[in-house]
């Protein structure tokens, strides 16, 4: 059984579909703090899984997981993830990202489970120094949220060392699209990512797309990004999963396609999608947000034979069914 904690958000769902997929059975672990009760019903009503409404900071909620399933591994997403909200409510984001994780990890080294998969982030980071961003590259977010991220991988090293936890930390770059024939996609009660943002206003009246910054040092003076697809991204956790279970070794890789798009590339690849142009807002820069972000994914293809083979506008034109779907939900 692979506990799934996060698995009402949007990569966590994906993941819980891709595990099943691969014939791996799955307990799911969410407080809907983000996530959604209605993603885990439309799994449901076609997916045999195993649900638990919890929280992680309270560390009886997750105990009883492990005393309930025989638990071979844990992927876990659960956390806070908006970089602005953390620069505002660090507290918010060290309770719920450091301190749940710490009560995770704390009832996994009691209960002997010792494999997990961790979502990082290329928040860890912080400004590049080169591009594209190996694993070896500096780590200096620069914003609460990543610093939590960081926190995490040092505490699970350590735990390596004293209890014998084997990881896999996985640092993702931008993460679009979405699994719209399962019915699932992103879905933030607020979102702050960019790809949902654009097709929302277009399908929403009076909502408006907002450009954060185009004074950046770069091409058009907008943020550059490196946008991986979902499906793509966690194919990869099971991968990393395989790989944990055969090797028995920690290891730590990023993901992401390597491919270098600007905000404003985004906003034309949507546009094409969509067949006209949406008007937008040129907003001042965000706290917290690097120029440029490119990931150097090349240990992740030798080592777990990874390979992203979806394009930017395949996974633009899934997120865009997925808001059709979303908007009747
Ligand atoms: N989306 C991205 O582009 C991206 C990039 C890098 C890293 N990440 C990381 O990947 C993970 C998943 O991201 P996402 O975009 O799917 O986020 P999400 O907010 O959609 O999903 C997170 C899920 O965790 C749950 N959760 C949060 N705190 C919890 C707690 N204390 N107890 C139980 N459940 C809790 C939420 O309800 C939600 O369902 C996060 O850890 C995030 O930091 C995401």
């Amino acid at each position: 059984m692979i506990l799934i904690t996060g698995g009402a958000g949007y990569i966590g769902s994906h993941c819980v579909i891709e595990f099943l997929k691969n014939n791996l059975d799955v307990v799911v672990f969410d407080n809907f703090s983000k996530g959604h009760s209605k993603i885990i019903d439309k799994i449901k009503s076609k997916y045999d899984i195993n649900f638990f409404k919890g929280d992680l900071r309270n560390k009886n909620d997750i105990d009883l997981i492990f005393r309930k399933y025989d638990i071979e591994a844990v992927v876990h997403f659960a956390g806070f993830s908006e970089v602005s909200a953390s620069t505002v409510q660090p507290k918010m984001f060290y309770e719920n990202n450091v301190l749940g994780t710490l009560n995770l990890l704390n009832s996994m080294v009691e209960n002997k489970v010792l494999n997990i998969i961790f979502s990082s982030s290329a928040a860890v980071y912080g400004e590049a120094k080169y591009v594209p961003m190996d694993e070896n590259h500096q780590l200096m977010p620069k914003n609460p949220y990543g610093k939590t991220k960081l926190i995490i991988e040092n505490i699970l090293d350590d735990y390596e060392i004293a209890y014998n936890l084997k990881s896999v930390k996985l640092r993702y770059f931008n993460v679009i699209g979405a699994n719209y024939k399962e019915n699932i996609g992103e879905w933030h009660d607020i979102e702050t990512h960019l790809v949902p943002n654009i097709l929302k206003s277009s399908l929403i009246d009076d909502y408006v797309f907002n450009i954060f910054g185009d004074d950046y040092e770069t091409k058009d003076g907008t943020c550059i990004r490196d946008y991986v697809d979902v499906q793509d991204l966690v194919h990869a956790h099971y991968l990393a999963y395989k790989y944990l279970i055969k090797s028995n070794k920690s290891d730590i890789f990023n993901l992401g396609s390597g491919k270098e798009y600007s905000v404003k590339d985004v906003y034309n690849c949507v546009c094409k999608v969509l067949g006209y142009k949406i008007p937008f807002k040129i907003n001042a820069r965000r706290k917290g947000d690097p120029a440029i972000l490119i990931a150097d994914s090349s240990k992740a293809r030798k080592v777990l034979n990874w390979s992203n083979e979806t394009s930017l506008i395949e996974s633009i034109s899934n997120a865009y069914e997925w808001e059709k779907i979303l908007k009747t939900f």
